[in-house]
């Protein structure tokens, strides 16, 4: 029998600068937790050992971008840095125009006041909070069309992102198309469990839309992540660089929506990219309210300098593969120890199943909530709810939206944390699941008009 030698990836860069971590006692983590309402995203960052909250804006940058940050044009008005990036953004996404804002949801708020009349409809692969609701503030009503296995966290299926042709063209027939504002389409679907959509069920997506004349526009905040999916799934792709697949997902959309601070490997920065001249110009005139001139659209020049820098490593292989490779790691120990997560393995976090978790815990007392609490007060390690909290409620009967999925995302920045980081994160969960039927749920005594689980307070039951 011959011996398969392994031949291991690993990280394609070496570490320049340290940030030091802060450790504390359980004592100490107890009273941060009461202070935060158990609320992972009211904890003071410094009493967090390991930040898995988010991979939003929680990069580490190159020197390169480092570097580029130096070469920050500050002009009110033209930025070199502007123009850096637009190249870049015509280049590897292969839209025309360019708005630079803050950060993704701005991008949002811009597009959905323009598209979006009151009364209208915007299917998509699943919601996510800061794009729904800026949907519904411009009027329009969310319509969830991803295919069924997206809402089962034991499905394998490869493109859990996908859309459902059938949903998808039975609402037009049912509203009419004139009254669907645009397809909403994410790639990746964060709220899925970071999973992709496949290049073909995108591009049957674009022919039917086609026929309706109706617009797809993308949000394409972790569409590099997408691409390498594409690339090691989908048949076809295999030799296709990550580059050259992200380019054709884009071809098959008419205008995007892009959070910079996931996939571009920067801290802060959005922007919103079209095609069409007309909307353009309408955008261009509405970013001058709300964000800033178009040319800085809420950054400095040197964010748009670093997203440009950014851009070029974000679609190097060997990045991505080690992004990916990194969460696919700490997602095969869980499964190898039989902890509940939606498979495949995400694009950037792992999701528990905080159900299969706690299935002592009905979804009312909140069990996601009550994870990420437990875990946090383990080891100091900080997740996310993503279930009934971030669910939100409905906006017609009040009531909240009670979603299949109640999840806890472990979330990975990107370059930030070493396989050592991610040892301790695994032994923390299986600590957590050791005791699981002592824990107790959570009740909410304090809830936000908007985007409740960033703010909302609550209490051991
Ligand atoms: N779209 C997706 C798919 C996102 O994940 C996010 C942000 C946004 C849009 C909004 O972009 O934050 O720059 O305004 N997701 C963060 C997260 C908050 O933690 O998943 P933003």
């Amino acid at each position: 029998m011959s011996v398969q030698k392994r031949r291991s990836w690993a990280e394609p860069f070496k570490i320049k600068m340290v940030e030091p971590l802060k450790m504390t006692t359980r004592k100490e983590r107890e009273l941060a937790l009461i202070e935060a309402g158990y609320n992972t995203f009211l904890l003071k960052s410094e009493d967090v050992y390991i930040d898995l909250l988010t991979d939003s804006g929680t990069n580490a940058m190159s020197e390169n971008q480092w570097a580029g940050l130096m070469l920050g044009d500050e002009a009110y008005a033209g930025s070199k840095n502007y123009y850096h990036l637009e190249e870049a953004v015509q280049k590897y996404y292969g839209y025309k125009y360019l708005i630079p804002t803050h950060q993704g949801r701005g991008a949002e708020h811009l597009i959905s006041k323009i598209l979006i009349k009151n009364g209208d409809f915007i299917p998509g692969n699943m919601y996510f909070t800061t794009t729904r609701l800026h949907q519904e503030l411009a009027g329009g009503t969310f319509v969830d069309v991803i295919i069924d296995e997206a809402h089962d966290t034991t499905s394998e299926h490869h493109f859990k992102g996908n859309i459902d042709l059938q949903k998808l063209e039975d609402l037009i027939k049912r509203v009419g198309a004139e009254k669907v504002s645009y397809v909403s389409v994410a790639a990746t679907v964060n709220m899925a469990g970071g999973q992709p959509i496949s290049m073909k069920n995108l591009k049957q997506v674009r022919e039917l839309t086609h026929r309706y004349g109706i617009k797809i526009i993308f949000d394409m905040t972790r569409a590099i992540e997408n691409s390498y999916f594409i690339k090691v799934r989908e048949e076809g792709y295999q030799n296709g660089t990550i580059a050259e697949i992200l380019l054709e997902m884009c071809s098959y959309t008419d205008g995007a929506t892009m959070s910079a601070k996931k996939d571009l490997l920067v801290n802060i920065g959005g922007f919103l990219a079209l095609n069409d001249f007309e909307i353009f110009e309408e955008a261009r005139n509405l970013v001058v309210v709300y964000e800033g001139l178009h040319t800085y659209g809420g950054l400095a020049g040197r964010d748009m300098e670093a997203m440009a820098r950014g851009l070029e490593e974000a679609v190097q292989f060997d990045h991505i593969r080690a992004r990916i490779g990194q969460v696919e790691y700490v997602g095969n120990k869980l499964l190898d120890n039989n902890i509940p997560i939606v498979k495949p393995i995400g694009g950037h976090a792992i999701f528990i199943d905080a159900k299969r978790f706690f299935p002592h815990i009905p979804q009312i007392e909140f069990p996601a909530q009550a994870l990420a609490s437990e875990i946090y007060l383990d080891s100091g390690i900080r997740t996310m709810e993503r279930g009934i909290v971030s669910a939100g409620r409905n906006k017609d009967t009040g009531d909240h939206y009670y979603p299949k999925l109640e999840l806890v995302r472990i979330t990975f920045p990107r370059r930030v944390y070493t396989q050592a980081h991610c040892d301790i994160t695994v032994e923390t969960i299986l600590e957590v699941f050791d005791h699981r039927e002592k824990i107790k749920g959570l009740k909410m005594i304090y809830e936000p008009k908007y985007l409740r689980f960033f703010q909302a307070r609550f209490e051991r039951l």
